[in-house]
């Protein structure tokens, strides 16, 4: 496994493996890897000759300065642990070389239905600071196919439409998301929990399949349902941020054309802000004169 902090070396290597009709897969992180990142690096390797992860922590992705300096960097256990996936490639650029000119000059993407709804409408500029960072890595990179969790469901969408919109020539592979055994949904941030909020969390989880359930069993009355899960949630020490049942596919309100929804959540749990997603597949008849919550 090579690692390579600068752009230069980097495509070189890139232009090699094209040269040699190599294909290129791509897991873009923010490091302190675990099982569910692990995952995406295998998905990776059966879908490529060669595989490239990056680990760079955006900072034009953190709305607030202090998440962004708690967010943990661990790059000596993240490098062992890519050495033994037996990665192609690391590439761990620093702020100067992604944003040589600062922050403030630099081009953004925007993905503009997208960007500003559900999770963006709370943190302001998250999704234009993922939008530019992962185009800018697919430049640098130049993947056949890259491929992310589906734990960050609108990011995910994000990116989507990013792809299309942009046509660019890289096929996205959405991974499900890898669970601890309790649940709890893996993510970089679980390791902040303290023992307590840890032993708390998995109720974001059940709090999701619970509501899933109901929607399977005919519950159509959105806003309440969305009432009784934060209150499921309250119940069990953790603070409710927002709930939202959308269309999988547009992130809009379910409509009577909604096959397959998605419950959208985040909570916090002292200092940590946890995010979590369930899909559920709908009949006609369950989304008859559904209400907005
Ligand atoms: O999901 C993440 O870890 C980040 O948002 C990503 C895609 C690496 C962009 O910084």
């Amino acid at each position: 496994m090579q690692v390579i902090a600068e752009i230069a070396p980097l495509r070189d290597q890139i232009l090699q493996w094209r040269r040699e009709g190599q294909r290129i897969a791509f897991v873009p992180t923010m490091g302190h890897l675990h099982d569910g990142h692990l995952t995406l690096v295998r998905k990776a390797r059966e879908n490529a000759d060669v595989v490239v992860v990056s680990i760079f922590v955006n900072p034009m992705q953190f709305d607030k300065n202090d998440d962004l300096v708690a967010y943990p960097r661990t790059l000596e256990e993240d490098t062992a642990k890519l050495h033994a996936e037996a990665i192609d490639v690391l590439f761990t650029p620093s702020a100067d070389v992604m944003y040589p000119q600062g922050m403030d000059n630099h081009v953004s993407i925007e993905v503009p239905s997208l960007s500003n709804i559900l999770e963006g409408a709370s943190r302001p500029g998250h999704f234009k600071g993922v939008a530019t960072v992962v185009s800018k890595l697919f430049n640098i990179v130049q993947p056949d196919v890259a491929l992310f969790g589906e734990k960050d469901f609108q990011q995910l969408a994000v990116i989507n439409k990013m792809v299309a919109d942009l046509a660019l020539p890289i096929a996205i592979v959405p991974v499900p998301t890898v669970r601890e055994m309790d649940g709890l949904a893996m993510s970089s941030r679980n390791s902040r929990l303290t023992v307590d909020e840890r032993q708390r969390a998995p109720v974001l989880a059940k709090t999701l399949r619970w509501i899933s359930s109901q929607m399977r069993g005919g519950r159509n009355d959105y806003s309440e349902l969305v009432l009784d899960g934060n209150d499921q949630l309250r119940a069990a020490g953790l603070e409710p941020d927002e709930i939202f049942i959308r269309d999988a596919h547009s992130l809009q309100p379910v409509t009577e054309q909604t096959s397959k929804a998605v419950i959208l959540a985040s909570v916090k749990l002292g200092q940590v802000r946890l995010i979590d997603n369930l899909m559920v597949e709908l009949t006609v008849a369950q989304t008859e004169e559904c209400s907005e919550e």
